[in-house]
């Protein structure tokens, strides 16, 4: 098969991580026959300090240009303390996900077994931890429309809508995939209380149908951050809007242990994003001690999602597991053992994909 991929390293620890997930892809392409291409572009800070902006015209081109695109990282702490700045690297990632219609973020937990004990949750509860987040990403309050102050500046305001289409096309996503996995889907919304999250119920419900071999729950958000924590094995397929996916995601990705394993695809009906869960981490930047395998699990889910390569997919996911039995790791997860360099991880796992 040939490849177009869409390399944007970002910020941070975005090129390095990003740098090791190409030598893994490449060591894939040459394994199963495959020809890449990549073509890399600026995107977050990097992009602002180069051409002004987060997100350019230029680096939306690449990706439009891509079959797949692999991202590294975006976020700078030269902004954070800044909340008048006018552009923000944050804005470029949520014009990115707008104008490529990225409207399902796919963030799946599981565990590795050498990391279990790592989890903050008891052994028992995390073991065999196996679930995925689809996370709506381009609605809902995030791009809701009034938002911003009143004239004194003494009010602010954000709207939250969904239509029934948004809804529609994403819980279709979450039926499908329950259907290749445990059948059982979860739509985690507000319904007592949010006009949105009653459509996002009604809608499922006429949705359900469609889909009789799998059972389908409807839980409040507030009750799912509890469950994810009390017994995440109750979990299977999980769908729900923008902020609630937001906030929810961020606390499965720690459970399982592997904090910075866990990686994610955005999609959307005509492009798809691969990227880990973790952000920049700037204070690690250019120090070669990052962990890559969020990232190179990401172009695992490349492999599958965008191209339906499984057996290329299963082959990182394979090697991943190697690296971590026969402990070629880096610093954060090394415990006592050696630890690798971001690159060393890179090179042995492109050696032995
Ligand atoms: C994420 C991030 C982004 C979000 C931020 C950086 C805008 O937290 O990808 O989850 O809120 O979607
Ligand atoms: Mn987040």
């Amino acid at each position: 098969m040939e490849m177009n991929i869409a390399l944007l390293p970002g910020d941070g620890i975005g090129p390095e991580v990003i740098a090791q997930a190409v030598k893994v892809v490449k060591a894939v392409g040459k394994k199963f026959g495959h020809t890449i291409h990549f073509e890399e572009a600026p995107v977050g800070a990097t992009a602002i300090d180069l051409i002004g902006d987060p997100y350019p015209d230029s680096t939306h081109d690449v990706c439009l240009r891509a079959d797949a695109v692999l991202f590294g990282a975006i976020g700078d702490p030269k902004y954070d303390n800044d909340p008048k700045a006018k552009v923000r690297p944050e804005q470029g990632l949520l014009r990115m996900r707008q104008k490529l219609g990225l409207f399902a973020n796919v963030r799946p937990t599981f565990t590795f077994p050498s990391l279990i004990h790592k989890s903050p949750l008891k052994i028992e509860r995390v073991e065999g931890v196996d679930f995925v987040f689809f996370r709506e990403l381009t609605g809902g309050v995030y791009f809701g429309e009034p938002r911003g102050r009143n004239e004194q500046g003494t009010k602010a305001f954000d709207t939250n809508v969904y239509s029934k289409e948004e809804i529609t096309r994403l819980a279709r996503m979450g039926f499908e995939a329950a259907q290749k996995r445990r059948k059982l889907l979860t739509c985690v919304d507000k319904a007592n209380v949010l006009a949105t999250s009653r459509l996002w119920r009604e809608t499922v419900q006429e949705l359900a149908p469609e889909y009789p071999d799998v059972k389908v729950e409807y839980e409040f958000v507030d009750a799912v951050a509890m469950r994810l924590i009390q017994w995440p094995k109750a979990y299977d397929v999980l769908i729900t809007e923008n902020l609630f996916g937001d906030i929810l995601t961020d606390e499965a990705s720690v459970i399982s242990g592997s904090m910075g394993l866990m990686p994610s695809a955005s999609l959307g009906t005509v492009n798809k994003l691969f990227e880990p869960i973790h952000g920049s981490y700037p204070q690690a930047a250019g120090k070669d001690i990052a962990n890559p395998l969020a990232t190179v699990l990401s172009a695992a889910m490349m492999f599958d999602y965008a191209f339906g390569l499984k057996a290329e997919a299963q082959a990182i996911t394979d090697v991943v597991n190697k690296s971590l039995a026969e402990g070629v790791v880096t610093e954060d997860i090394a415990e006592g053992g050696k630890a690798y360099k971001t690159s060393e991880v890179g090179d042995w796992l492109a050696a032995n994909v």
